[in-house]
């Protein structure tokens, strides 16, 4: 018999955690969640949460069969919901091979594990029975700028090693439904945003570099095109996917938030300097640096998601302007989070990655060290 419970992954990370908040907050699932807090995950995510009774938190990996049967034949979720990955396109371009090994055969393995489980159960509990494969647009490949947004028919065309993962990954959740007949469900979004992002992806990284006093990196031109979302609006949808979205569809899920990202980070900086100015009286923006392009840049994504507004009522509730706002003021009042995060492996990362794109040759790790969470207003 199956329980009112979901094994969630990946809970440690930003929208993983988001969606565990939310499910302890306004759902009354049972939640178990599975993490293997990896340099992007961290509990600290999951504090408001840690102490409900609701919740189990597991340390590990997904793929990890052994640990996975343990979990299923123990708590007898009802469905699972895969956020675990390696996640920062940059990262993937350095390193691709941690990216097979979480995103193709973790998922992989989970499949194969929800596969073993599904089998075990009753007609009743196989029918109600849910996977659930959080994916990206950047499968889709890239848009130039007359091009209509993906829709969920837009041909597979990923550009990076992080989007041929996640694109392999979807290609087995999909044959797994084909040929197992399991009851799978995948979702693609856009750009997420938000409280708790790890300061590597470019919001939350402008935000606390403008604040430590430190480069703010553009990448080419700065006229790469992102469809944001606030990562809320994003599980949301997740859910309603989960509830009603029809067995081996793929759902798109969008937040009307195309936007340059030299828009993105001026809207930054404009804003931190109407709320934490800075003490010599400049603009933020004078901290903005135009750096070498990433290899393979994708010019431009936008995501429709008609489909899933139309057949399951959902729409995002907050738009770009004032899901940044939000977010620009969760970083100003939690420079302790931030500090905490960026540790020295961070730092490193810092160095390695841009030490490439900057004139100078050093990365950005001087300016982050230098204030490591103290504010230059
Ligand atoms: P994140 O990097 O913040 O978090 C990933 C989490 O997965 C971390 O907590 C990490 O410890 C965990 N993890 C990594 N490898 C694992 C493994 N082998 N086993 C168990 N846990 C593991 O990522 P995020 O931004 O929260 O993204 C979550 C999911 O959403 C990913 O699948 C990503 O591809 C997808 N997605 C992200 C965005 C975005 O803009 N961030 C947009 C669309 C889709
Ligand atoms: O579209 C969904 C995807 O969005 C997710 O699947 C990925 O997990 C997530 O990381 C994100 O990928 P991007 O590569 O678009 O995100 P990132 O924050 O790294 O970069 C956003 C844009 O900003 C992109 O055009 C590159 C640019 N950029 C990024 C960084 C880190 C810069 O100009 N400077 C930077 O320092």
């Amino acid at each position: 018999m199956l329980k009112n419970t979901l094994l969630v992954t990946g809970t440690a990370g930003f929208i993983g955690s988001a969606c565990a908040r939310l499910l302890m907050d306004e759902y009354d699932f049972h939640l178990v969640s599975l993490d293997a807090l990896t340099y992007a995950g961290h509990l600290s995510t999951l504090l408001p949460i840690m102490d409900n009774p609701r919740h189990t938190f597991v340390h590990g990996d997904i793929a990890d069969t052994a640990l996975v049967t343990r979990l299923l034949d123990e708590h007898r979720p009802r469905a699972i919901l895969n956020f675990a990955a390696e996640s920062h396109v940059d990262r993937s371009i350095l390193g691709p091979e941690t990216f097979v090994q979480t995103n193709v055969v973790g998922t992989l393995r989970l499949l194969e594990c929800a596969r073993a489980y599904w089998n075990g159960m009753d007609e009743a509990d196989k029918a109600a029975f849910r996977y659930l494969q959080v994916s990206t647009d950047e499968v889709y490949g890239t848009l130039k700028p007359e091009d209509p947004a993906f829709t969920e028919d837009t041909p597979y065309a990923p550009n990076s090693p992080y989007a041929a993962s996640k694109a392999a990954a979807d290609h087995l959740v999909r044959a797994w439904h084909e040929t197992y007949g399991m009851p799978v469900l995948t979702t693609h979004c856009g750009n997420n945003y938000g409280p708790w992002q790890f300061p590597e992806k470019l919001i939350p990284l402008v935000i606390t570099q403008a604040l430590a006093g430190g480069d703010l990196p553009i990448y080419g031109d700065g006229m790469q095109v992102r469809d944001w979302i606030y990562m809320e609006d994003h599980v949301r949808g997740i859910l309603a996917v989960l509830e009603k979205g029809r067995v081996g569809e793929r759902y798109n899920i969008g937040g009307f938030g195309e936007t340059f990202n030299l828009n993105i980070v001026h809207t930054i900086c404009d804003t931190l300097d109407s709320i934490k100015p800075r003490s010599d009286g400049q603009s933020y923006r004078t901290q903005i640096r135009f750096v070498k392009d990433r290899p393979g840049h994708d010019r431009r994504y936008a995501i429709s998601p008609a489909k899933t507004s139309g057949e399951l009522g959902w729409s995002p509730r907050e738009s770009v302007a004032t899901g940044l706002r939000k977010t620009i003021e969760w970083y100003v009042a939690n420079g302790e989070w931030v500090k905490q995060v960026k540790d020295k492996g961070f730092r490193d990362w810092l160095e390695a990655q841009y030490a490439q794109r900057m004139a100078h040759g050093k990365g950005l790790a001087a300016s982050s060290a230098q204030a490591s969470g103290s504010s230059a207003g």
